[in-house]
């Protein structure tokens, strides 16, 4: 008796993430509430909005730290919801959370090597250093006594070295120069040029709509704007969907009581 055939391949022009209706959040506290997300396969998407929207809990929701309560989660079209963290890294997945994401007390080679595919260890040094030089008179150093800009450098450098299918990247930019920022958006783009789909959370609004073909704008922990980036950079637009947050607090606590989706229609 032959087996049940398997589930087909999901078809190619799956997104590279989806969230379907996910709401998540911490013991007690729901902060994201019926998000619904995609990041097109090999595309560049902005994720904006106020300190406290959610940006960071959505993040740590697709990377697996966080399980939704409702709603789901894909890789590729395959359905990673319930899948613990480091099995999305396998699946293609790169987290560079707030604060870096690299281990400070090993060497910047150590860092290269360890999150490297296994038996490709050289490959990715190599890669590393080729596209970024400076990286090469760094290898033996402790990664703790880096500077800022050169800490994430290290961290996107890992990224770029790995070819990750979906790179998440949190507030990249925090605390640094803007000619270290030139340079850390140039790997961002030189990423995604190469065919790694990106979510980005980023301090720098217009920078990231510059990188970003489409744009979501949450506001506690709801979507309020979603479509193509360019469509954001407009200051007005822009402003309109900050002040639904940053302004008098009205029908949308930030609580479990069932927050209406607001529609932008002032
Ligand atoms: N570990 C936690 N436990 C409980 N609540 C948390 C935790 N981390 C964040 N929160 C709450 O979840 C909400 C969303 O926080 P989150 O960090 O996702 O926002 P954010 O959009 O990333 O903000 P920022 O722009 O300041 O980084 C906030 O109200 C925050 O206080
Ligand atoms: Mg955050």
């Amino acid at each position: 008796m032959s087996a049940p055939a398997p589930p087909a391949p999901a078809p190619a022009t799956a997104p590279a993430l989806a969230l379907e209706n996910v709401t998540s959040g911490y013991q007690g506290t729901t902060v994201l509430r019926d998000v619904t997300l995609r990041v097109p396969a090999g595309g560049a998407v902005a994720l904006l909005g106020p300190n406290g929207a959610g940006k960071t809990t959505l993040l740590r929701t697709v990377s697996g730290l966080l399980r939704p309560t409702a709603g789901q989660v894909y890789f590729d079209g395959a359905k990673v919801t319930a899948l613990p963290a480091h099995r999305r890294v396998r699946l293609g997945l790169c987290d560079i959370p707030e604060g870096r994401g690299i281990f400070p007390s090993l060497t910047v080679r150590e860092n290269l090597v360890l999150q490297s595919p296994r038996g490709r260890e050289k490959q990715t040094v190599d890669v590393a250093v080729e596209a970024f030089p400076r990286l090469g008179n760094l290898l033996k150093r402790t990664a703790g006594t880096l500077s800022g800009g050169e800490q994430q450098m290290l961290a996107l450098v890992r990224a770029y070295a790995t070819e990750p299918r979906l790179v998440l990247v949190d507030e990249l930019s925090l605390g640094l120069a803007p000619l270290v920022v030139d340079r850390l958006f140039e790997i961002l783009t030189a990423m995604v040029e190469r065919g790694t789909a990106l979510l980005l959370v980023e301090q720098y609004v217009t920078r990231a709509l510059e990188l970003a073909s489409e744009a979501y704008l949450l506001a506690r922990g709801s979507v309020v704007f979603s479509g193509p980036a360019a469509d954001l950079s407009d200051a007005d637009v822009f402003e309109h969907y900050l002040s639904i947050d940053v302004g008098r607090d009205t029908a949308g606590q930030a609580d479990d009581s069932g927050t209406p989706r607001r529609a932008p229609d002032e």
